[in-house]
């Protein structure tokens, strides 16, 4: 990963914590609510995963936990104040979700009681990324489904270019006047930039032994879906 902005896990989770009561209304506004769509074929790919309980890992508000149907769902997240809102979220009879305040890179859960791990914009943020895959292989079973969804840099020049247009003018400014918070906002689009993009990411799920089901681009490559199967070891 490129390393020229820091993934310091404190600093990461005080920066949730500071946009938490905002971030919903935010991920609306700033991605035109794409990522409403985008996190629906997230969930679709868990049809893929054998019978089993899911991992909503890097839950935040819980929008994907609380959007999986019919299995029994663990979301777990390392930042408590985002981890209360999506437990306030849960009003609703039915749902069974269970919240669990965790750090990705060592999951409090025992080897293999997963069949489908999905995370929603949270490896950016890993400062370990082989590290982060590696331990959520180790929770899955094997043949056990994990979905990944994330921003990348669009690879296209046309859609590169807006995209950088629309951070500057939007994304940065207006993160900063919703959250109150003038470094959560600048740090989105840095770090989208300094990420792998997509093809490296399967790269990568392939050199740690998942097998790549799909990879695919979203609205122009502003996002990826990564679906992959844990092989076992
Ligand atoms: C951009 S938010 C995404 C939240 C949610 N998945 C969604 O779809 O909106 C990223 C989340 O990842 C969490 N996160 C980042 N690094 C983490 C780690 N190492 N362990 C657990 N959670 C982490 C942050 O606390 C934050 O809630």
């Amino acid at each position: 990963m490129d390393e020229r902005i820091a993934r310091d896990p404190a600093a990461i989770r005080a920066m949730f914590a500071e946009v938490a009561p905002r971030y919903d209304v935010l991920n609306r506004m700033l991605s035109l609510r794409q990522d409403v769509r985008w996190r629906r074929l997230l969930v679709a790919a868990l049809g893929q995963a054998p019978a089993g309980r899911v991992l909503d890992l890097a839950t935040g508000t819980g929008d994907v936990a609380l959007a999986i149907p019919g299995r029994v769902v663990t979301g777990a997240d390392f930042c408590l104040d985002m981890l209360v809102i999506a437990r306030r979220k849960q009003g609703r009879p039915g749902r069974r979700v269970t919240w669990a305040a965790a750090d990705a890179l060592a999951l409090p859960f025992p080897s293999g009681c997963f069949a489908g791990v999905v995370i929603a914009f949270g490896v950016r943020n890993f400062a370990d990324l082989a590290a982060g895959f590696g331990e959520i292989s180790r929770v899955l079973v094997a043949g056990g489904i994990l979905g990944v969804l994330e921003l990348h840099r669009p690879e296209r020049r046309t859609v590169a270019a807006v995209s950088r247009l629309w951070n500057r003018l939007v994304v940065t400014p207006v993160g900063r006047l919703v959250s109150h918070d003038g470094s959560a906002y600048a740090y989105l689009p840095a770090s989208v930039d300094t990420f792998p993009g997509r093809a490296r990411l399967a790269e990568l799920l392939r050199a740690q032994g998942y097998g790549v089901l799909a990879s695919r681009d979203l609205s122009g490559g502003i996002a990826a879906l990564t679906v992959a199967r844990w092989e076992g070891r």
